[in-house]
This record gives C-alpha cells, sequence and structure tokens, in this order.
C-alpha cells in the first residue's frame, strides 16, 4: 500500500482518511481479482458489528470497514452530539479482526461544500423508523449510496437490527445498478435478549435491567400468532405488555410483510414483528421473524 495518507495503520490494517486514497488500495485489490467486502458502520462498535465483520471475512478476499456519523441520518441535533465517539479503540478492535483497510472520513470529505444529492427510497422508508424520524433512510441510503461507489464492493453486510435499513439500502442497489450484494446478519443479542446496541450504554442500570421485555415480548408476540392468536389480539397483548414492562412510549408495534413492509392482519406470507419504543431518553429497536401459515 502506498501514499501519505495510508501511513497511519494499525498492524496489517490500513486507515485511509480520503476518497481518493481508498479508491487506490481497492483498484490494486481488483487487479488481482480479489473480492472485497464492505461493512459500513458509525463506530462505537461491539459484538454486533463485529459479526458483520466476521461475515464479511469469511467470504471476501478483502474486507473495508468504514466509520462515519452520517450527519444526514440524524434528524436531533442532540443525538448527533451525544452519539459515541471511541476511534482508537474501534480501529483497534477492527485491526484484531482482520480487516484491510478502515476508511474514516472527515465529514466534509463526504459533504464538500455545495453538495445537494439526495438519495430516496420513499415507500420502504415512509413506515417504522422512516416515520419516526423524519429524513432518517433518506440520509442512510445517500450516505451508503456514496459509500457503495466509493469503495465498489462487491458485497456489503448489514444487521438484521436495522432491518428496514437493510431493505432500503437493498432497494437502492438494484434501483440504481451498483453490482453491491446486501447480506443480511442475524441480530446478536445479550444472553437475556436485548439486542446489542450503541445507545445500550446510555441506559441507567434500572432501564437497562427491564429492557430485555423488548425482545421478550416480540418473542412470545410470535408464539401467539404462530399458535393462532389474531394479529389485532397479540398486537394490543404487546403493547400493553410492553408499557407495563417500563417502556414509557412506544413509537411502533406492528406487523409487516418482510420484504415490502407492507402493514399485515394475518400470516398469509413471511412477515416480521418490528418494535420501537423509548426508555428515558433512549430509543430501542427490535424485530423478529414470524413464519407464514401454510
Ligand atoms: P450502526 O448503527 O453503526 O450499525 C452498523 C451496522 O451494524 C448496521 O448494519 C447494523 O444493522 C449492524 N448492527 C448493529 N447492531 C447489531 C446487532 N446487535 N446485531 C447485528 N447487527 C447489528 O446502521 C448504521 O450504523 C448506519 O445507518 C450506516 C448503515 C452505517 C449508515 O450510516
Amino acid at each position: 500500500m502506498s501514499g501519505a495518507e495510508l501511513k497511519e495503520a494499525y498492524g496489517r490494517m490500513a486507515v485511509a482518511r480520503r476518497i481518493a486514497a481508498l479508491r487506490e488500495v481497492v483498484a490494486g485489490w481488483k487487479r488481482a481479482g480479489e473480492r472485497v467486502g464492505v461493512v459500513p458502520t458509525m463506530g462505537a462498535l461491539h459484538a454486533g458489528h463485529m459479526a458483520l465483520v466476521e461475515a464479511a471475512r469469511r467470504d471476501c478476499d478483502r474486507v473495508v470497514a468504514t466509520i462515519f456519523v452520517n450527519p444526514k441520518q440524524f434528524n436531533r441535533a442532540d443525538d448527533l452530539a451525544s452519539y459515541p465517539r471511541q476511534e482508537a479503540n474501534d480501529a483497534a478492535k477492527l485491526a484484531e479482526a482482520g480487516v484491510d483497510l478502515l476508511f474514516m472520513p472527515p465529514v466534509d470529505e463526504v459533504y464538500p461544500q455545495g453538495f445537494e444529492t439526495k438519495v430516496s427510497v420513499p415507500d420502504l422508508s415512509n413506515c417504522l423508523c422512516g416515520l419516526a424520524r423524519p429524513g432518517h433512510m433518506d440520509g442512510v441510503a445517500t450516505v451508503v449510496a456514496k459509500l457503495f461507489l466509493m469503495t465498489a464492493a462487491e458485497r456489503a453486510y448489514f444487521g438484521e437490527k436495522d432491518y428496514q435499513q437493510l431493505l432500503v439500502v437493498r432497494r437502492m442497489a438494484r434501483d440504481l445498478d451498483i453490482p453491491a450484494e446486501v447480506v443480511p446478519v442475524p441480530t446478536v443479542r445479550d444472553a437475556d435478549g436485548l439486542a446489542l446496541s450503541s445507545r445500550n450504554a446510555l441506559l441507567t442500570p434500572e432501564q437497562r435491567a427491564q429492557a430485555p421485555v423488548i425482545h421478550r415480548t416480540l418473542s412470545a408476540a410470535a408464539g401467539k400468532l404462530a399458535a393462532g392468536e389474531t394479529v389485532a389480539e397479540v398486537l394490543a397483548w404487546g403493547r400493553a405488555g410492553l408499557a407495563a414492562g417500563g417502556v414509557e412510549k412506544l413509537d411502533y408495534l406492528e406487523l409487516r410483510a418482510d420484504d415490502s413492509l407492507e402493514e399485515l392482519n394475518g400470516l398469509d406470507r413471511p412477515a416480521r414483528l418490528f418494535v420501537a419504543g423509548w426508555m428515558g431518553a433512549v430509543r430501542l429497536i427490535d424485530n423478529v421473524a414470524v413464519p407464514a401459515k401454510t
């Protein structure tokens, strides 16, 4: 690897902060016929992110991880300001996991003065988290389109924890003829079922103790649906259980088709239960699969 840009390195892993440096490295790999995978993140890495890296390592010759706290997908300034940043720690974890190149651009490298284009996938975005957080999914689609084009990766790894995001970026790549295959990775959870998230660190000990109610409720609700209870009954039961269990405000608890995100009243096709709720100032999301009834 060459270029002053790449001098900052952690063992075998190089760090690029400029798009040109990233492109130069990737071009070398491609000339050698190597298959490139990308793992986009916003840092503050935990075992959920590392599962994406492991999947990429298994499938690809080279792995690029990206860390970029994307201002366009935050609809609250306080949320952007308080988002955890721990570069050196993250870089060490990625190097240890066998990442070849860490791309960590400054904001003005991604959005230089005069940047104007927006990528939008409206139908998949205008529900669930897209509705609760206006502009969020467009911000994600825009930055991920750019990351796909910058890295020219053949495969891109996304967690099922953010299931709507996974569908949005997959559709975006298909619609724009960007040849990156979007590979889903199952949600990594703590032993008590809570989906790992950078935001879990912001929970008080009491809230952390209550938070497993979210996954417990989703799992039990999926079981009730499989056992033949109606969708309306199960959702009402779930909403009551979440409120009693410490979820102070619920953004949504919904059953939707697992490909189109169409809202469902029955199990005539593969579905997922989606939840987003607040514990104090922390917003937690989760989802589980609900198989179609044959
Ligand atoms: P971030 O929240 O850092 O998540 C990066 C990736 O890790 C996403 O694909 C997310 O779904 C996955 N992930 C997070 N928690 C997980 C868990 N518990 N199990 C499995 N995967 C998990 O999502 C983003 O960043 C951003 O929106 C991004 C795609 C980077 C665009 O800015």
